[in-house]
């Protein structure tokens, strides 16, 4: 008879040992190890049976390789489509993560009600409410439900029967984390079952060709279901998050196999669901009654468009110890990278202040154009300077105090022009060679003459 195998699984990461240890060395948790049965099944299959991708492993040549271009799916929500990379692949398996409450259900069952509208066989399979909680929900939101088919079910062998049986285009696994897998024996909801059921699901919408959304609920150290462990499985991965505002609420790509990951959908959640915000920098500029100092806009750049958000700086004198330094939305880093040259290159010298600089709206900055922004911001705030509310400053700082130019600054700047900026000041290099009506451009290319021109008023 076959052996039955062990293997240690951490309950919070996911990663798996032969024995057990008392700390997990790829999260640093401490006794989280959980002994688990392997099935003497499991691990002695057919590659093909194995394998994510769910094909035959036969010798083919790419060139051979019959290539056909399959429309996409539209969720009826331009976000939505933008962050999946234009629709919804089909047989491709999107995993949807956020902390309970973001509006994963929501967004989904708007998305299958659109869907079901144009022609497209759907199922939403529940594990976690009831079937009349989700029709009262689709009541309330007045979605059209005659062509919803729904079920309730935490087996994914019972699962991939109905699915069998429906033979839907599109199906919603509503959450992953409840749904368990016969062919592992540790408990619903451990990591090693999340991965499992997964796994199983992904194999079965790629060998019958049905699209699949998976819910995944988010830990609180922000990882799906512990970090790695279902990324690799699922094609896309999206994450629905709150803003600091809590009516709004952002979509992004951490991965996509069909599309790009800089994307961002932005949200609003009201009695009637998710709407989508169609103008996203209006929804980071709803600022203070009066300009203050330390606050400076920039505008980024996400994806494929602009986005304006707001930087707030406040410096003020250390009491006692050390100073304080804190970035939230961008990297502590990239801070003291900007404190290091305007101290060395702008004369402003902050080694006794506290500084605090934040990136109003709950919006992650992963670009360097907000660079100079932020260097202002944190002189304006030191100096007690006002920056004028239709201002708007944007360019990445070199380690010599230069202003280096970035992407995109001509449509930058006319985002900026549309949202009733009258004053930019930019990169010399981004200066566009025809004036921007109703815009006074201010290019610079030394951290010193945007300065100077903070110090002017
Ligand atoms: P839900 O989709 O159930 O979240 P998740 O599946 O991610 O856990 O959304 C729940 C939240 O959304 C809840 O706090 C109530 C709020 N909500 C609204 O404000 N308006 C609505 O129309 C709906 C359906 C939900
Ligand atoms: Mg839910």
């Amino acid at each position: 008879m076959a052996k039955t195998k062990l293997a240690f699984v951490c309950g919070e990461c996911g990663a798996d040992y032969p024995r057990w240890t008392g700390q997990c060395s790829a999260c640093g948790q401490w006794n989280t190890l959980k002994e688990i049965r392997l099935s003497p099944a499991a691990g002695r299959e057919p590659a093909a049976v194995i394998g994510y991708a769910g094909s035959q492993s036969q010798i083919h040549k790419l060139s051979d390789v019959a290539v056909e271009e399959t429309p996409r799916w539209s969720t009826g929500m331009a976000e939505f489509d933008r962050v999946l990379g234009g629709g919804m692949v089909p047989d491709s398996v999107v995993l949807i993560g956020g902390a309970p409450g973001a509006g994963k259900s929501t967004l989904l069952i708007q998305a299958l009600a659109r869907m079901a509208e144009t022609g497209c066989r759907v199922l939403y399979v529940s594990g976690e409410e009831s079937l009349q909680q989700i029709a009262l929900r689709a009541q309330r939101l007045k979605l059209p439900r005659e062509n919803i088919q729904m079920i309730t079910e935490t087996s994914v062998s019972r699962v991939c029967q109905v699915l069998d049986e429906l033979d839907p285009d599109i199906a919603v696994i509503d959450s992953i984390q409840v749904m368990f897998s016969e062919r592992s024996e540790s408990a619903p909801g451990s990591v090693a079952q999340v991965r499992e059921s997964a796994a199983e699901l992904t194999r079965y919408a790629k060998t019958r060709r049905v699209a699949m959304f998976l819910v995944g609920h988010v830990t609180k150290d922000q990882s799906l279901a512990g970090p790695m462990t279902l990324s690799h499985i699922v094609d896309t991965q999206v994450i629905l998050s709150a803003t600091d505002d809590a009516r709004f609420r952002i979509l992004r790509a951490d991965k996509n196999r069909f599309g790009s990951i800089g994307e961002l959908g932005f949200f609003a959640m009201d009695s009637q669901g998710l709407k989508e915000v169609k103008n996203p920098s209006a929804m980071f500029l709803n600022r203070a009654e009066k300009p203050a100092s330390g606050s400076v806009v920039t505008v980024l750049w996400e994806g494929t468009r602009p986005l304006l958000v707001e930087i707030q700086a406040l410096v003020t004198d250390c009491q006692y110890g050390n100073p304080r330094r804190l970035a939230v939305g961008f990297e502590q880093n990239r801070l003291a990278l900007i404190l290091a040259v305007l101290t060395r290159h702008g004369g402003i010298n902050t080694a006794q202040e506290e500084i605090y600089a934040n990136v109003v709206g709950g919006i992650k900055i992963t670009e360097t154009s907000s660079d100079l922004a932020i260097a202002i911001s944190i002189a304006s705030s030191l100096k007690n300077t006002v920056v004028p509310f239709d201002t708007l400053y944007f360019g990445e700082l070199g380690l010599n105090g230069e202003v280096r130019p970035v992407a995109n600054g001509q449509a930058r700047l006319a985002d900026a022009a549309k949202h009733g900026f009258k004053t930019a000041i930019v990169p010399k290099a981004n200066a566009p060679k025809t004036a921007i009506p109703g815009m006074i451009l201010h290019p610079v290319s030394h951290l010193t003459e945007a300065l100077a021109l903070l110090s002017e008023g």
